[in-house]
């Protein structure tokens, strides 16, 4: 089987996968702690790869250049835009796309300079595999949630939601920018700050791509409240419970 990365941005959104590897080595390059090791058997690199786009494609390459993993999964959580996604949804990338790139009018809004288009798409049989996994994760709330946490965040059986996922430099945390945000791009599901960076990496090297997110608040003026809370009580067992599935 394929050599997989799987990479989040924080710690709490990694920490219930590093402990399904027994084995696992850190090994720091570039300032961050890669684990290499074994998940179920399967060849693993686990690394945190930081917050925002520049962060997120060096660690792509070095995921790819010097681990030469030959696929990645991406999880963590993500900030709800479209209609319906709720604080506790998970989000199945299928396509990505970098909400703050504008080279206009030199070229179009949102199209990244070089590459004739403003989308990457996730790799499909991968994005079919983790939609499976969240299928049997999801068919009642997350495990280990005690009630008092389903409670606080109000936490319904959650819903999987599949199409573009947005990422940029910004924590979206007002009212204000997710509704621009969905006006310009009405089909974004989520917003985060690493995945669209990923899409181009993983283009340009031919490296599969997946990337699932749990909704840990609405880019909204609650969302400075919310992500803190939902990274610390409920991200990292999603997270865990989907790559265990995968
Ligand atoms: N990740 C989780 N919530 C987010 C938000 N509101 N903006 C950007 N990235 C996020």
């Amino acid at each position: 089987t394929p050599r997989t990365a799987i990479v989040a941005a924080l710690h709490d959104e990694l920490a219930s996968v590093l402990a399904l590897m027994p084995d696992e080595q850190k090994q720091v390059i570039g300032g961050r702690a890669f684990w290499v090791g074994h998940l179920h058997g399967q060849e693993v690199v686990a690394v945190l790869s930081g917050i925002g786009k520049v962060a997120a494609a060096t660690t792509a390459t070095l995921l790819i250049e010097r681990f030469h993993v030959q696929r990645i999964v991406f999880t963590g959580v993500a900030g709800g835009l479209g209609p319906g996604v709720r604080v506790g949804d998970v989000v199945l990338a299928r396509s990505f796309l970098q909400h703050d790139m504008d080279a206009s009018p030199l070229f179009p809004r949102h199209e990244v300079p070089g590459y004739g288009r403003a989308r990457f798409d996730a790799d499909s049989g991968l994005a079919d595999a983790l939609e499976l996994a969240c299928e049997r994760m999801l068919g009642a709330l997350p495990p280990q949630l005690d009630a008092s946490t389903v409670q606080a965040f109000a936490l319904q059986t959650p819903r999987l939601h599949q199409g573009l996922l947005i990422s940029g430099d910004r924590f979206v945390a007002t009212t204000a920018e997710s509704a621009q945000l969905q006006r310009e791009l009405p089909e974004a599901l989520a917003v985060e700050m690493e995945g669209a960076a990923f899409a181009q990496v993983c283009h340009d090297f031919g490296v599969p791509l997946a990337v699932v997110r749990t909704i840990s608040d609405r880019a909204d003026d609650d969302a400075p409240v919310d992500f803190p809370r939902f990274l610390r009580d409920v991200a990292s067992r999603y997270s865990g419970a989907i790559v265990r599935e995968l």
